[in-house]
């Protein structure tokens, strides 16, 4: 199948039918987020009104700690996606990452539909690519289509599960270090390496600690399902590993514990106070993509900037029943694991 045809199939779907974690899913039981509490401040001693959520991620102003995660490019119906997204960002002033540039990279003439930064002049802009696909390109090429795109960063996402299960998926992932090693090295581009929905652990944080890659996104388990997506497109019966992965709230533990650059948790944020805790945990910025694209989908630019603006009141509250004035406050905050998470940390002894 077409790359074009897959990511329309992707878009189709995630707007259809439920493609998120079933037993992962955030608030509901004591996996990811459910199995995060924090510490009630009784008495705030502040004003809700003066709280300021504002933070600076790879040296760009952020009204909030939060980006709309790489969706699309490369099909038409992406364009407008794009357009309505990246005007809404640059409304609520966060940043935004663009869906994976291999199309572009394929046909040059796809480019369009990635080019939003007239829509968005001061955001922070992500290109992206997958560490499968970039193994084969040239640095030169990356950097140009990084720059095709005036991108402030790339985010290689890394998704063995997500190809294991998808037919056509690119399976050699023997030199994925070896890739990002070399991109980290020679692009002028800072690099984040982004899991798509399985999370990334202490292990693996720690041998991406010994490259010159500046973030790690998380991307855990807990939201879209990329093995979800693939078996409803492929309509196969049996789904062992829809749900695998580690939960978002657990990676940013994982790999907090390993890697000193800047963390982004994605994968299942669904409110503000997902993104305080995250926060309270270790990360400096959470990624949403499925709610943005529904959004998207519901009414445009103006449905986008309604639901971040929201997801921005909901973090201001959260904060403010902490006591947290500054997002830097929220670093120093105390949290509860329950159940699951609990007996997870504990038994990887990273608490
Ligand atoms: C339709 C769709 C397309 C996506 N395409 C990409 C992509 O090209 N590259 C990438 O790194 N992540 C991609 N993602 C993954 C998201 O960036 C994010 O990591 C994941 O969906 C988990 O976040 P969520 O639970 O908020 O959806 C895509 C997500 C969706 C819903």
């Amino acid at each position: 199948m077409a790359i074009k045809d897959r990511k329309l199939d992707h878009i189709n779907l995630s707007l259809k039918k439920n493609v998120e974690f079933k037993n992962k899913k955030t608030g509901l039981g004591d996996v990811n987020f459910g199995g995060v509490d924090l510490v009630y401040k009784t008495l705030p001693e502040i004003d809700k009104e003066k709280v300021k959520c504002g933070t600076k991620f790879m040296g760009k102003d952020f009204s909030a700690p939060i980006m709309v995660a790489a969706i699309t490019g490369g099909v038409k119906k992406a364009k407008k996606i794009n357009r309505d997204i990246a005007t809404a960002c640059e409304k609520v002033g966060i940043g935004m990452g663009l869906g994976s540039q291999r199309a572009m990279l394929e046909k040059p003439e796809l480019v369009d539909t990635y080019k939003v930064r007239k829509y968005a002049p001061n955001i922070f802009l992500a290109g992206n690519i997958g560490v499968a696909q970039a193994s084969s390109y040239s640095t030169l090429e990356i950097e140009h289509a990084l720059e095709t795109i005036e991108a402030d960063a790339l985010a290689v996402h890394v998704n063995a599960a997500h190809e294991a299960i998808q037919p056509e998926g690119t399976t050699d992932f023997s030199k994925g270090i070896k890739t990002i090693s070399r991109l980290a090295k020679n692009l002028s581009y800072p690099i984040i390496v982004k899991e798509v929905g399985s999370g990334v652990s202490y292990e693996v944080a720690e041998k991406l600690a010994k490259t010159d890659i500046k973030a790690i996104d998380v991307g855990g388990a807990g939201g879209t399902s990329w093995t979800g997506i693939e078996y409803l497109r492929t309509k196969k019966k049996k789904h062992t590993f829809w749900d695998y992965g580690i939960p978002t709230a657990v990676s940013v533990l994982e790999v907090r514990k390993a890697f000193e650059g800047e963390i982004i948790a994605t994968g299942g944020i669904r409110s503000g106070l997902d993104v305080v805790k995250a926060c309270v945990l270790g990360a400096d910025l959470c990624g949403v993509a499925l709610p943005v694209l529904k959004a998207q989908h519901r009414g445009g630019t103006k449905a986008v900037e309604k639901y971040l603006e929201n997801l921005i009141d909901e973090i201001k509250t959260g904060m403010f029943l902490l006591g947290a004035k500054r997002f830097s406050d929220l670093k120093k905050k105390k949290y509860v694991l329950l159940g699951t998470t609990k007996e997870w940390i504990e038994q990887r002894k990273f608490k």
